[in-house]
């Protein structure tokens, strides 16, 4: 069988396929935008369709972009935007409603009730997460409450809830597999993390029938073969992950203390805890990095709403710049002597935050400021966001106290960025070769799984440094920045 592996990456902004062959190297690639849709302050929107036509697309591209048919395809592996929720007709395959996003903050009131009833200690009992309308379980009750007739009809049987890799599934297999994997059931605030199972209680208490829910399997199960029509024959589905659970492994990190962080729409930095699960003192959330064979790996995670979500801002809101590359060297040049910090909680903070109320300020601004300094808040923001994380991590994980980060996403390219991570985080940062590390992960799940791809030691070896960034920034010029970042979020909290 050849080693040739497709991984489908569905992200928030755009859809993209990628061919690796059986050195892991790029052969193929097809990508593609699509619409964002912001019909309220606050929510966010993909249409289904979108979707769907954008991973049909890139998947045919890609396999021009390599030359290859679908018969030259050893497997295929799904990786996803996580939480966005889609709720369709079983009978027919079409959407009740658009694809609400996990950016969406619509259901802050059903958290904020939740909140009140005193039901955080039972979800983060069972799911490792906290209550935040970031999580998929809101979003499903929402749906079903304001589609006329659809709790009815989701009760009777004839709707299916899924996070977008179990929508892209049921449509790729012609509606015959309904099913997600563990690390996407994991962001649902519906299943039981020890457990490995839906949980009752849940359902209940988040009012979802349990009759809309896909069938959860570990990463590496077999999900059925793509429909023959779609791309000339059938290719077999492998593999699927969460994008950053996915990330996690193509950055090879599978020893407990490894840390990975992604700096895409959003920043998601996933610290490996092993097979024991490590509950967080710190507001981070305790979630599965994967499951393969029958194995739980846990992980600690902070999720930051927005990290490249801030310069494409900068880029499309404010037009202060043409290409989002132009940051780091912009940021470069701004003047030292003006403190200029942005909280980018356009959608809210994240972790350890949590404040679904919380919108973007900005502070320091004087009459000598320019787009450069703009431009340093917007990536200093990620920085400073990723330390809150470390910081959170080495107090839950003593394992975490002496690690390495592992980069990777859009914004990793800067330099500029890189390096101030490093300072201020007073760790080494590590950018590897590969940067496409979510679709790797995901092709490296279904290119074992496939048997066509070797083990975790296998491709670990396989993992290549291609530059490491050293902190330089002195102690005092350190504390001092995080203490202007510390008083910047807190004046810009709701509560
Ligand atoms: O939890 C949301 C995350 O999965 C989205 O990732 O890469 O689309 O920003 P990304």
């Amino acid at each position: 069988m050849s080693g040739y592996v497709l991984a489908i990456d569905q992200g928030t902004t755009s859809s993209r396929a990628i061919v690796f062959d059986d050195h892991f190297r790029i052969v193929g690639v097809g990508q593609k935008e699509f619409a964002q849709h912001f019909p309220r302050s606050g929510w966010v929107e993909h249409d289904p369709e979108d979707i769907w036509n954008s991973v049909v697309a890139t998947i045919r591209s890609a396999l021009a972009d390599a030359s290859l048919s679908a018969t030259d395809i050893a497997a295929i592996g799904i990786t996803n935007q996580r939480e966005t929720v889609l709720v369709w007709d079983r009978a027919t395959g079409t959407p009740i409603h658009n694809a609400i996003v996990w950016q969406d903050r619509r259901t802050t009131d059903i958290c904020r009730a939740l909140q009140a009833d005193g039901a955080e200690t039972l979800i983060t009992d069972k799911t490792g997460l906290l209550i935040d309308p970031y999580f998929s379980g809101t979003k499903i009750a929402w749906t079903l409450d304001h589609v006329s007739g659809a709790r009815e009809r989701a009760e009777a049987g004839h709707l299916a809830f899924g996070t977008v890799d179990s929508f892209l599934l049921w449509r790729l297999t012609g509606g015959r597999v309904h099913a997600t994997d563990t690390t996407n059931a994991c962001r649902t605030q519906l299943f039981d993390i020890s457990a490995n199972a839906w949980d009752d209680e849940l359902l209940r208490l988040l009012r979802v029938p349990r009759a809309i829910l896909p069938e959860v399997r570990d990463c590496d199960a077999d999900f059925g073969v793509t429909d023959g029509a779609l791309f000339g024959a059938a290719i077999p589905i492998r593999g699927i992950a969460g994008d950053q659970h996915a990330a996690t492994l193509g950055q090879a990190c599978f020893k407990p203390g490894m840390v990975k962080s992604t700096y895409g729409t959003g920043c998601f930095a996933v610290l490996n805890t092993g097979t024991e699960r490590v509950p967080s003192t710190s507001r981070l959330l305790t979630t599965v990095a994967y499951r393969l064979s029958g194995e739980t790996t846990f992980a600690l995670e902070g999720s930051i709403f927005v990290a490249g979500a801030a310069v494409q801002w900068l880029r499309d809101g404010l037009g202060l710049v043409a290409k989002a590359a132009e940051t780091g060297s912009m940021a470069s040049e701004a003047d030292d002597e003006q403190d200029v910090v942005m909280v980018p909680a356009f959608t809210g903070l994240g972790a350890p935050w949590w404040d679904a109320e919380a919108r973007g300020a900005i502070y320091g601004l004087t009459r000598k400021t320019g787009p450069n300094e703009f431009a340093r808040a917007a990536l200093e923001a990620t920085c400073f966001q990723t330390a809150d994380l470390l910081k959170a991590m080495r107090k839950d994980f003593t394992g975490a106290r002496d690690t390495v980060l592992r980069v990777d996403g859009g914004m990793v390219a800067s330099d500029w960025t890189m390096q101030r991570l490093a300072d201020l985080l007073d760790a080494p940062v590590d950018r590897p070769v590969v940067l496409e590390t979510t679709a790797l992960g995901a092709a490296w799940i279904a290119g074992h799984a496939a048997g066509v791809w070797p083990d975790k030691d296998g491709f670990a070896a396989k993992w290549r440094l291609e530059r490491q960034f050293e902190p330089r920034m002195g102690a005092v010029e350190r504390g001092r920045r995080l203490t202007l970042w510390d008083n910047a979020v807190r004046r810009t909290l709701a509560a």
